[in-house]
């Protein structure tokens, strides 16, 4: 059956809510314990399907996994599986971090093709384009990705674009590759360092991510660890939307503000307070507030495209006109037709979006296309006059853990029916 969320919109938000652990983060570091056979316990875990996805997969690896409300436990010496299916890289894109290290342990692997998604083609060129100069023979065949590694070396690299998912693919794969591997363009988003800390930890030998060369000399050995991961800045930027489109008073608990400086500093150019005391980041909002009136996503430290579509639902009731160019993915306006079925003014011409805010959303029957649409019609919701029924809330809860507790928690009339 259906789940579905309804909104009762209109409630200033006012309380504490804790961010969760970074799902992006969780994502390649459960792939990294592949990389050793022994026992982790990763902290601030977070019960979304993307995680349990990739929990299967593991599962299906030959590992042993266990979890209670804030840890996951991964007990990766029996893991003798090195083959991926359709079936099982369908559930989650983030699948392709599996590559690198089944590669890199076992020194051959099958992987199904992850394929499009919902935001776009996401294709994976630049994670295969490395992994062949690191020595791997890669041949793809029939949705499969075969990948031969008896000849793996060090190497210099440079990515055609700072990629999120290739540069961890290849720290993955470089971390038990003899010799010192260079990696240049890479991305610099947080998550890579919460990667190379991990990796590190566990006895890897990775320099430098969170700048734009990565240096990686390779172990013999790896071995378990207990590692926190670090908290979720979509998350946190979610919330820090929400309480500056609704208004109130929210505190964020175990907030990293440096993670989120982009968006502060946009939200500081409106008329909110915001306070940031250790991992606690206050926001106060009590008027309408004005439009920014350009806004563009790039890569970190830039602003995130995994928080436009929150930031779009924002400017809709802003004073003023907003334009969003979308650079990173060609299909991420999944939002607009639903933000206008509730009284939105945007116009969208390819990958730009001119938003013209309005005094009034309407509550109405609206339905997610992804992640992201999917939580900036929440709070599209949450601020509209009158009843809002949220469709298709399983994209939501792929990286919100039960999204309706954490608003309730900040007074808003919201349940899932
Ligand atoms: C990661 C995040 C995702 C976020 C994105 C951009 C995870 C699990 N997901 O996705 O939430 O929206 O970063 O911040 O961490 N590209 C290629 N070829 C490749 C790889 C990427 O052309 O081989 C392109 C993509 O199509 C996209 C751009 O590069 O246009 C950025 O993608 P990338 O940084 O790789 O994003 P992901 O790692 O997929």
């Amino acid at each position: 059956m259906e789940n579905k969320l309804l909104i009762n919109g209109g409630r200033k938000l006012f309380g504490e809510v804790r961010v969760d652990g970074s799902k992006n983060s969780f994502l390649p570091i459960m792939a990294g314990c592949l990389l050793a056979e022994d026992d982790f316990c990763l902290n601030n875990f977070t019960h979304i399907e993307d995680l349990k996805a990739m929990t299967e997969i593991l599962e299906v690896l030959g590992c042993k996994i266990n979890c209670d409300k804030a840890s996951l436990y991964i007990d990766t010496k029996h893991s003798n599986n090195a083959k991926i299916t359709h079936e099982l890289t369908q559930k989650v894109r983030a699948s392709i971090f599996l590559l690198g290290p089944l590669l890199a342990k076992f020194r051959s692997c099958v992987v199904a093709y992850p394929g499009g998604c919902n935001i776009g083609a996401r294709p994976i060129d630049i994670h295969l384009k490395g992994l062949r100069s690191l020595g791997a023979k890669i041949i793809e065949k029939h949705g499969y990705i075969y990948c031969f590694g008896e000849n793996l070396h060090s190497a210099e690299i440079v990515l055609d674009f700072p990629s999120v998912g290739a540069t961890e693919s290849l720290m993955l794969c470089a971390t038990l590759i003899e010799g010192e591997t260079i990696l240049k363009n890479v991305a610099r988003e947080p998550e890579i360092e919460d990667l190379q800390n991990f990796i590190n930890t566990m006895g890897g030998d990775i320099r430098g991510a969170g700048c734009d060369q990565i240096v990686i000399r390779g172990v013999k050995k790896l071995h378990g660890c207990t590692y926190d991961v670090m908290s979720d800045r979509i998350i946190a930027g979610t919330y820090l939307l929400a309480g500056a489109m609704c208004g109130g008073d929210v505190l964020l608990d175990g907030a990293i503000a440096e993670h989120n400086e982009c968006l502060l500093a946009l939200l500081n150019q409106t008329a909110c307070q915001i306070d940031v005391l250790g991992d606690k980041i206050r926001l106060r909002a009590d008027k309408r507030l004005s439009s920014i009136s350009e806004i563009k996503t790039m890569p970190y430290p830039f602003f995130p495209t995994d928080l436009q579509a929150q930031m779009m639902a924002l400017q809709t009731v802003c004073e003023g006109a907003s334009v969003i160019y979308e650079t990173m993915f060609e299909n991420r306006f999944g939002q607009v037709m639903e933000l206008k079925k509730m009284g939105a003014d945007i116009v969208v011409k390819g990958q730009t979006a001119l938003i013209k805010g309005v005094k009034t959303l309407y509550g109405a029957d609206v339905f997610a296309t992804d992640l992201r649409a999917g939580a900036s019609l929440v709070l599209a919701g949450l601020k509209a006059e009158g009843y809002t029924t949220v469709h298709n809330i399983e994209f939501i809860d792929r990286g919100y853990e039960k999204i309706e507790e954490k608003y309730s928690l900040l007074g808003a009339d919201i349940k899932r029916i």
